[in-house]
């Protein structure tokens, strides 16, 4: 099976190209420049040359304040790069994986949210994902859909390399307490589509094809999430900073945020037997890669 996978400079992309594929599997990795998902003609050169079996889509405008005023290229990126390539699959038969968001949900649903509950972004990258998945619907029958949430990876930027930089720098912090979520391991992500490759490599025409839910099991908020990347920090290094639990009216930023990103994940787990690991597990792992790297950075300093 030839894999084609789209934005390996992300997080998500990387962890795909850093996993474990059957050994009868091609992969494929392309990432900006050979890769402009906002540049059509570009979109067509990479299906034309590589011909893949399957395609996956971990490209994003993930900027999630700066699309606030920035709508034309989070739209060009997160909706019409994917339209362009849906509508290529389409053309060749070739099923898409495609990866979006539960900013495409209003968050004032007081339980996690299916797959069957009506969108309603808050932002302009909420808004242009969502616009993103109904493209990708349209055009291609053989499309999954997976919603994923507050993603994480050794690589790449994100929430915990953030706590850690700014837990190590100050003395007291405040973190947003009331928003809940799950924290999802991009390595998660990339072992449910190995799961879901594998399943649409052996049985295709069988396919349970459609929109998902994939995040780490278990909830927390934003607070909580912190307080156990600092727990880590003090064992390991025997610090840590206060942490103060803060309301999400007093962190304004440019783009609004939904209070409930919980995503319930049943319809995954019937339709392709994939249960993600508890958040925590997977937080632990990423850092264990995280420290051991800064030890060994620490231990070539002279
Ligand atoms: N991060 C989260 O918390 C989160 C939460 C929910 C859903 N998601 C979704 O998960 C998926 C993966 O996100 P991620 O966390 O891996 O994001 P990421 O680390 O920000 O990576 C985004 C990737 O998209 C690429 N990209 C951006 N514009 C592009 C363009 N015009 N052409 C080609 N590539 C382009 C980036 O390339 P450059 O390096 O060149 O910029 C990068 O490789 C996305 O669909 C995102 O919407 C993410």
């Amino acid at each position: 099976m030839k894999v084609l996978v789209l934005g390996t400079s992300g997080q998500v992309g990387d962890a795909l190209m850093r996993a474990s594929w059957p050994a009868d599997t091609t992969l494929t990795g392309l990432a900006r420049p050979a890769l402009d998902m906002a540049d059509p003609a570009s979109i067509d050169r990479a299906m034309a040359e590589h011909a893949p079996d399957l395609v996956i889509n971990a490209t994003a405008y993930t900027a999630v304040d700066k699309a606030e005023n920035d709508r034309e290229a989070a739209f060009a990126i997160n909706r019409d790069g994917p339209a362009r390539l849906a509508a290529l699959c389409a053309a060749r038969g070739v099923p898409l994986v495609h990866i979006s968001t539960d900013y495409v949900f209003d968050g004032s649903k007081p339980a996690p949210y299916t797959e069957d509950d009506p969108v309603d972004p808050v932002n302009v990258y909420g808004a242009s994902k969502e616009a993103g998945e109904s493209a990708v619907r349209a055009a291609v029958a053989a499309h999954v859909i997976l919603r994923t949430s507050w993603v994480y990876a050794a690589h790449g930027a994100n929430f915990v390399k953030t706590m850690l930089r700014l837990g190590r720098e100050r003395p007291e912090l405040g973190v947003v307490a009331d928003q809940t979520g799950a924290p999802t391991a991009a390595a998660d992500i990339a072992d449910a589509i190995i799961a879901i490759a594998a399943r649409i490599q052996s049985r295709p025409d069988d396919v349970p094809w459609g929109t998902y839910h994939l995040t780490g099991s278990g909830e927390t908020t934003w607070f909580g999430f912190a307080e156990r990347i600092f727990q880590r920090l003090e064992r390991e290094e025997g610090r840590r900073p206060a942490l103060k639990p803060i309301a999400t009216a007093a962190y304004p930023t440019p783009a609004r945020r939904p209070a409930n990103s919980r995503l319930d994940c049943g319809r995954l787990r019937a339709a392709f037997g994939i249960t993600p690991p508890a958040w925590e597990d997977s937080l632990e792992r990423v850092l264990d890669a995280l420290f051991a790297d800064a030890s060994a950075t620490s231990a070539k300093t002279p």
